[in-house]
């Protein structure tokens, strides 16, 4: 019996092992797909959002939603996001290209996503 109870123990010590090593293995994965989770660039992304978009958007992104919409709300869609800083919208959203850079609006999606309400 004794002999039982030490097999099993082994062979979940190993069971163990693997586990954790296929977590340990996860982030490294995950980092070259998706950008929240990049802590300097969220902060990055915060500052800009915060002298660019806070005024209209809301601090934080939090606003009542009816003149700009809640930031928070927006679908994972990285190139819509892209498109709208870029180009503004109807006249209401106002066009970026000029002010901020790729790397800044990267930043800011980072940002954004990161404060996505699921
Ligand atoms: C002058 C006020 C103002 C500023 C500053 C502003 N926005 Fe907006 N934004 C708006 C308004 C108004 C809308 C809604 C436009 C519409 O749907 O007609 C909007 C819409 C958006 C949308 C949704 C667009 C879509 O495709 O549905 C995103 C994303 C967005 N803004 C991001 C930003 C970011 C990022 C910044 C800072 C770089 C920023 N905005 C700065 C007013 C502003």
């Amino acid at each position: 019996m004794r002999r039982g109870v030490s097999i099993w123990a082994a062979a979940s010590f190993a069971a163990v092992t693997v586990t954790a090593l296929a977590v340990g293995g996860l982030p490294a994965a995950a980092q070259t797909t998706v950008a929240d989770g990049d802590q300097p660039m969220i902060e990055r992304g915060k500052l800009a959002y915060a002298h660019s978009c806070s005024h209209c958007h809301g601090p934080n992104m939090i606003n009542a939603g009816t003149v700009t919409p809640d930031l928070r709300t927006f679908p994972d869609d990285k190139t819509r996001f892209v498109g709208t800083v870029k180009d503004g919208k109807n006249n209401k959203m106002p066009p970026w290209r000029e002010t901020l850079s790729d790397n800044d609006i990267d930043d800011l999606w980072a940002y954004v996503s990161s404060r996505r309400k699921k």
